[in-house]
């Protein structure tokens, strides 16, 4: 078990580089199992979910290999065996081995991914989409049985623009016979970097970033590169920061266009923030106005920097509303705000924030990935010391947090306990 120690309300000036992002790395790594070769990853998220991912192609008996952030997978050896919960359980990812398998073997054996505890995460609209494609599946328990004799493209309707189901069914269509299209795809810019990834491959596919995506089979793809697009959500995550307790803060490796949800918002608030062509910069300035933030699928504002951006909100002048409307459980943070000092009342997957309060340090706990960076960036504008507990949570999702932070200086470290 692990915890961090922050000393708040120390200015932080400096620069942060973002890494790759997890979301799309989660999905490029098992995507390499379609290619019946070698993938090369790029700019690949220092993250414990990228570990989990390599230890189940080791287990498929893929050879991986990782040189900084350089991921190599050559799947020339692949076998093709039950992927244990004790490996599936580690992550929500770990269901893109799914449409992989199916894609390349026509047969899975898998059990239920893990992920954080943000809703009941149910993966029905996988599922139909699998069985549209013509596969059959079965449920032991908490396995999964997936199996079909052929795969075959059709038109497939998701019922909500789910970012997973999309992602996997273009996995598990890109070697099928004739043309899928997804309607209703999600439209994530995670979605765009993974389908580039695949066309690399020799896949036929358009329309990835659109809601209709349109994908031609082909009947073998080869080695290829691609490299990880920047985590819009961390460089979110540390903006916030920067409007928190930043004195030209400088967020850099980062494709302004994919959060101009947040940084609109941060301008409405009256945030002094540069945006440039690949950093941003910004600095604290008093007297923040409240907002109303509303989180919605891409283009609209992230559910994963929700939770973030209630920190902001809790400094701002006056009553401010966020309204979470993707997970069921996005306020697991709010009891450690409010012990912390935060004015927050909770109504379902509502929250009144009623600012400017003043936060100071205590003893909390991460209950999720992103509720866990919501308590980091409470613990650095904080006076005194904030210990976080598990803070695993956090480490899924954020590379080298410590050093980054403390590179722009804050007063940040982590313990074994
Ligand atoms: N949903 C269903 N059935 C399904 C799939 C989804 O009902 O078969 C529902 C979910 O319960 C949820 C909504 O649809 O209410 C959205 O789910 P989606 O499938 O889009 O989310 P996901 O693919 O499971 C990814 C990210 C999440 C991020 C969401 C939304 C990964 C590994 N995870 O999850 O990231 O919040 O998209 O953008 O890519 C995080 O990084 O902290 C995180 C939770």
């Amino acid at each position: 078990m692990k915890q961090m120690i922050i000393e708040g309300n120390n200015k932080l000036s400096g620069i942060i580089e973002i890494g790759g992002a997890k979301n799309s790395a989660v999905a490029l790594i098992p995507a390499a199992i379609l290619a019946s070769g070698k993938t090369t990853i790029n700019n690949v998220p220092n993250i414990s979910d990228r570990d989990a991912l390599i230890d189940i192609l080791n287990v498929l008996n893929c050879n991986v290999n990782l040189q900084d952030d350089k991921l190599t997978i050559d799947t020339t050896n692949l076998k093709n065996t039950l992927i244990e919960e004790s490996y599936s359980s580690r992550l929500r990812a770990s269901y893109y081995f799914m449409g992989a398998l199916l894609g390349r073997e026509k047969y899975v054996e898998i059990y239920i991914p893990g992920g954080c505890n943000i809703g009941s995460r149910p993966i029905d609209i996988h599922i139909d989409g699998f069985k549209a494609l013509g596969a059959e599946v079965i449920t032991e328990g908490n396995k999964y049985i997936l199996k079909a004799d052929r795969l075959i493209g059709t038109d497939i309707y998701l019922r909500f623009q789910s970012v997973g189901a999309t992602i996997n069914l273009m996995l598990a269509s890109v070697l099928a016979e004739g043309k899928t299209v997804i309607h209703n795809a999600a439209k994530e810019t995670e979605i765009i970097n993974i389908a580039d990834l695949l066309i690399n491959m020799g896949a036929n596919i358009s329309g990835a970033g659109t809601d209709e995506i349109t994908i031609i089979g082909v009947e073998e793809l080869h080695d290829a590169t691609i490299s990880v697009i920047p985590d819009r959500i961390e460089a979110g995550t540390y903006i916030i920061l920067g409007a928190l307790c930043g004195e030209k803060l400088t967020i850099k490796n980062v494709i302004p266009e994919h959060i101009e949800s947040l940084t609109d918002k941060l301008k409405e608030m009256g945030s002094h923030i540069t945006i440039n062509t690949d950093s941003i910069e910004i600095s604290k300035v008093d007297n923040l106005k409240p907002i109303n933030i509303k989180t919605l699928v891409y283009p609209g504002f992230p559910t994963d920097i929700g939770q973030p951006m209630s920190v902001l909100l809790t400094q701002c002048n006056g009553i401010s509303l966020f309204e979470e409307t993707i997970w069921e459980n996005r306020m697991g943070h709010v009891p450690s705000l409010n012990k912390m000092g935060a004015n927050i009342k909770v109504n379902g997957m509502n929250a009144i924030i009623n600012g400017p309060t003043k936060l100071k340090g205590e003893e909390v706990i991460a209950t999720d990935l992103r509720g866990g960076a919501a308590l980091v960036l409470a613990g650095l504008t904080a006076e005194g010391t904030t210990i976080i507990t598990d803070v695993e949570h956090i480490l899924r999702g954020y590379e080298n947090i410590i050093y980054k932070l403390t590179n722009v200086g804050a007063k940040i470290e982590l313990k074994e306990i």
